[in-house]
């Protein structure tokens, strides 16, 4: 039997002092609830979508309620889900209308198509079980004041877990960059850049400047960094940030979760909220620091 551990990020960016604690709070809760999953036998899918919905739901996160508007004031939420046991993925892109992205994404994993966009997406998501809301649901005061002020950081949630079979799973969820340009897309619902999982390597979940992420394919470098064998997965998140900032002056922070259990986690950004949970110990931080 493998021991579990769920690892959540809420975003790396310059987060104001007056969300630091939503933060960590934010976090903290979202991988008890992964953690809960996994030690009651739940599976590494499970705990992912799980820990994901709760800080979609918590509107101090860039995913799902809370979301970044894009320079007209629209709602556009990306997400994506990948199994580490036989690499099935799904992705969606350009929601506006479902509550939980990552759970449109992980029904995805299970059927023939890996991406779907827009309006095809929540069609797809009804037919399947999923109710549409109104974008008005998702929108908050404090995103409507942030496009009419033109503020500008950077926000996503994301889980990597192992259930107590080895398994691994990843996801990733995000509304995007704030005040984007209409139609824009970043990182996340493209496999390998923002998220990957593969049950021989590790899984990684990725957030930050989702354009400079998808530039180095940043999920999928780290995770093939990890396989050669010779670094720890702290190593490798280090590296692969490193490689970001190098490369294309890239902005953000990943996490890492190896098939052996090892956690790594970096970022060159102000702050990143992110928990994690094992068997030994448990971790909130923001600062790089912590
Ligand atoms: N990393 C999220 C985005 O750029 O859309």
């Amino acid at each position: 039997m493998s021991r579990p551990v769920i690892v959540v990020h809420g975003g790396a960016g310059d987060i104001p002092d007056e969300q630091a604690e939503g933060h960590r709070l934010g976090v903290q809760r979202a991988s008890q609830v992964g953690w809960e999953v996994l030690t009651a036998g739940g599976s590494a899918e499970d705990a992912v979508e799980a820990a994901i919905r709760v800080m979609e739901d918590d509107e101090v996160f860039d995913a799902g309620r809370g979301s970044f508007l894009d320079l007209d004031g629209a709602l556009s939420m990306d997400a994506a889900f990948m199994e580490g046991a036989n690499l099935n993925a799904g992705a969606v892109a350009a929601l506006s209308q479902m509550r939980n992205p990552i759970s449109l994404a992980r029904l995805l994993v299970s059927a023939p198509h890996v991406l779907l966009v827009g309006e095809g997406a929540h069609r797809w998501g009804e037919q399947h079980g999923l109710h549409r809301c109104s974008p008005d649901d998702l929108i908050v005061a404090r995103e409507r004041e942030r496009v009419l002020a033109h503020q500008g950081l950077n926000d996503t949630v994301g889980a990597v877990a192992m259930d107590l079979s080895g398994h691994l799973a990843a996801g990733v969820s995000t509304g995007g960059s704030p005040l984007k340009v209409p139609g824009r897309v970043g990182d996340v619902p493209c496999i390998g850049a923002g998220i990957y999982a593969d049950d021989q390597v590790g899984g990684v979940s990725c957030t930050g400047v989702g354009e400079q992420i998808t530039r180095i394919v940043m999920a999928k470098r780290c995770t093939d960094r990890l396989a050669k064998g010779d670094v720890t997965a702290q190593q490798a998140a280090e590296e692969a940030i490193a490689y970001l900032a190098r490369r294309v002056h890239g902005e953000g922070g990943l996490i890492v979760l190896s098939h052996d259990g090892e956690i790594g986690c970096a970022m060159n950004t102000q702050r990143m909220s992110r928990a994690w949970i094992t068997p030994d110990a448990s971790y909130v931080g923001l600062e790089p620091t912590d």
